[in-house]
């Protein structure tokens, strides 16, 4: 056993080194081939990488996969090694199983509006001598995208605003005939007679609205980055505890039409 892995590293190693070769005097004109991706804030992101297009079909299990951004290492992972960028931490991942055979792609979940940039890939292969190559694989341009939204309620209605994601740490609100910003809400507040985290959802609750809630929300990152804007318009009849009115309403109505029904089935029995 012990022999047989052996011969399958080295094999391996013969294998990365020679596709390896081959490769690295044709990156120069794929390297122009870029991939361009867009996400929403929040999504989880795929990037692709398919390293057998550049390293051939062999079986690397144990090849060694770099994701870099101009500035700086995102992720890297090398048999059972594994590291992250901290401001990738707990984000970023490229499925092992996949890895072994031939996808590299990089999943970024809860993706940021700041992670958008340029990302390369590349394969570290482990030459003669201790001497290695890095075989460039993939260039991603990933853009992230902004929500924006608009909702229209009735006074008394309330209002669900989409946080997205959990980085998002802040709603700030400019009124309908403001200049200025004010907080509204920050992570980490306790909930108010009108405001209220959900316990588990990326979402806030603006209760019981009234005119001069009508205005514009963002609500921003930790890097204060617009996550999302939603556009409110407050406008049309009271909405008075219009949802247990109208619930009564229906039970009336639908008691009404039960006995409508019998009324008539009892004077339909009595003609036959
Ligand atoms: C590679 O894996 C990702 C998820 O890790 C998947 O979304 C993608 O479809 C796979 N690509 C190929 C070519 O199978
Ligand atoms: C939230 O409520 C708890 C207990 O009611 C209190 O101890 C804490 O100071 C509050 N936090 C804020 C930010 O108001
Ligand atoms: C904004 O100003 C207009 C007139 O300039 C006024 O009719 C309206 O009530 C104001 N809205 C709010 C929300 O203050």
């Amino acid at each position: 056993d012990v022999f047989s892995c052996v011969s399958l590293r080295f094999f391996i190693f013969i294998q990365c080194l020679q596709a390896g070769a081959l490769v690295d005097s044709s990156s120069l004109s794929s390297a122009t081939q870029q991939l361009s991706i867009t996400y929403m804030a929040g999504e989880e992101a795929i990037l692709p990488c398919s390293w057998k297009s550049r390293l051939g079909e062999v079986a690397l299990p144990t090849c060694h996969i770099q994701w870099v951004t101009p500035m700086d290492t995102v992720f890297e992972q090398w048999g059972e090694k594994k590291w992250q960028a901290p401001e990738f931490e707990g984000r970023v991942r490229v499925p092992e199983e996949k890895l072994g055979s031939g996808n590299c792609s990089l999943i970024i979940s809860d993706v940021q509006i700041g992670d958008a940039g340029r990302y390369d890939s590349f394969m570290v292969v482990e030459g003669a001598r201790s001497k290695t190559t890095r075989v460039f694989i993939q260039g991603v341009s990933l853009f992230v995208n902004d929500h924006k939204s608009y909702q229209s309620h009735r006074p008394g209605e309330d209002m669900v605003l989409q946080l997205h994601t959990r980085h998002s740490v802040r709603v700030v609100f400019q009124g309908r005939n403001s200049s200025e910003w004010s907080d509204v809400w920050m992570r980490g507040d306790n909930n108010s007679q009108r405001l209220e985290k959900h316990l588990l959802l990326e979402q806030l609750t603006v209760k019981r609205l009234k005119p001069s809630d009508e205005g514009i929300y963002k609500v921003l990152d930790e890097e204060g980055l617009s996550v999302s804007t939603v556009q409110l318009t407050v406008e049309g009849e009271v909405a008075p505890n219009f949802c247990h009115k109208g619930v009564a309403a229906k039970r009336s109505s639908s008691a009404l039409h039960t006995m409508l029904v019998l009324l008539l089935s009892f004077r339909a029995l009595n003609f036959l």
